[in-house]
């Protein structure tokens, strides 16, 4: 459809072929998008994002999300080589608490600072850069991709749910300042949970992947349908829309329990 012919972005996190960064970049592509690829410097070399790199015809520069002087080289690169950038994708998260299976009562408080930079400051670091160099164009679209830990508690993801509380205040925190200044619309996606490096690192993750699943009406959300959504998101069709955490989750989030699991832990 070309839904995106004519913009450019940049597009943060994709490190492998199952990362939802990497089926967003697929997808921006085939509707006319161009765009920057970037992702930590290790990633670099461990992940296969050159590969991806060459298949979209896009620069890959290294980035790490935590550091000023990383994000004022990238976007500066973007904004000498399109002259301004339409969308951004912040797809990235980590946590060294719930790497090092650190149980939520025994939280260490720098690896839970390290959590927060990366998978949640990084954004405002990113929009506070771009916002002081003017990068985005009038009617941008800058994206995070949230979780509902968020908002519930989930055995396992720990920190990390504090990190997404975070990521959401700061799209609606940002999302009023850049749409004031240049239209700019911020938002975040609560995405179900999607079989990644990021997402299996979570413990159990596979149980609440088929809970999840079992919960929803329409079942999990794929993450090429919320490569989808995402694209939809940069494109003039929902221009209107800022300052929202969007669920993608094929329902989940307004459900109290389906018969499928009723049925699950029935007792008699
Ligand atoms: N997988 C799920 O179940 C799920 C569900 C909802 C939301 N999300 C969110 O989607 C986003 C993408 O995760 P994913 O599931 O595609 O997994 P992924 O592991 O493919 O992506 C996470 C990315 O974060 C990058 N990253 C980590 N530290 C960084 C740093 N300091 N600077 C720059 N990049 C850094 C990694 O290199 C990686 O590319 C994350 O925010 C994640 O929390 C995932």
């Amino acid at each position: 459809m070309g839904i995106l012919e004519g913009k450019k972005g940049i597009i943060f996190g994709a490190l492998d072929e199952n990362s939802i960064a990497w089926k967003v970049a697929e997808k921006a592509k085939s509707e006319g998008a161009e765009f920057i690829l970037s992702n930590a410097p290790v990633a670099l070399r461990m992940g296969k994002i050159q590969e991806l790199g060459e298949k979209c015809n896009s620069k890959v520069i290294p980035a790490d999300a935590t550091s000023l002087e990383d994000l004022n080289a990238l976007i500066g690169e973007a904004k000498e080589t399109y002259g301004g950038i339409d969308f951004v994708l912040h797809s990235i998260g980590m946590s060294p608490n719930v790497r090092k299976s650190k149980p939520y009562t025994d939280l260490n408080y720098d690896f839970f600072l390290k959590t927060l930079d990366i998978s949640a400051l990084s954004f405002h670091k990113v929009m506070q850069v771009a916002y002081n160099m003017n990068a985005i164009n009038d009617w941008g679209s800058v994206l995070a991709l949230s979780y509902i830990a968020a908002q519930r508690s989930f055995p396992g993801y720990d920190d990390m749910a504090e990190a997404k509380s975070v990521l959401e205040s700061i799209a609606r925190s940002f999302g009023f300042r850049y749409g004031k200044k240049a239209n700019v619309r911020v938002n975040t996606v609560s995405q179900s949970p999607t079989m990644t490096t990021a997402g299996s690192g979570i413990a159990g993750f596979d149980s609440f992947y088929h809970y999840a699943d079992k919960m929803s009406p329409l079942g999990n959300a794929t993450s090429d349908s919320c490569a989808a959504f995402c694209v939809a998101m940069f494109s003039d069709y929902t221009r209107m829309v800022t300052m929202q955490n969007l669920y993608h989750d094929g329902g989940f989030s307004s459900v109290g329990v389906s018969k499928e699991i009723m049925e699950l832990v029935k007792q008699d």
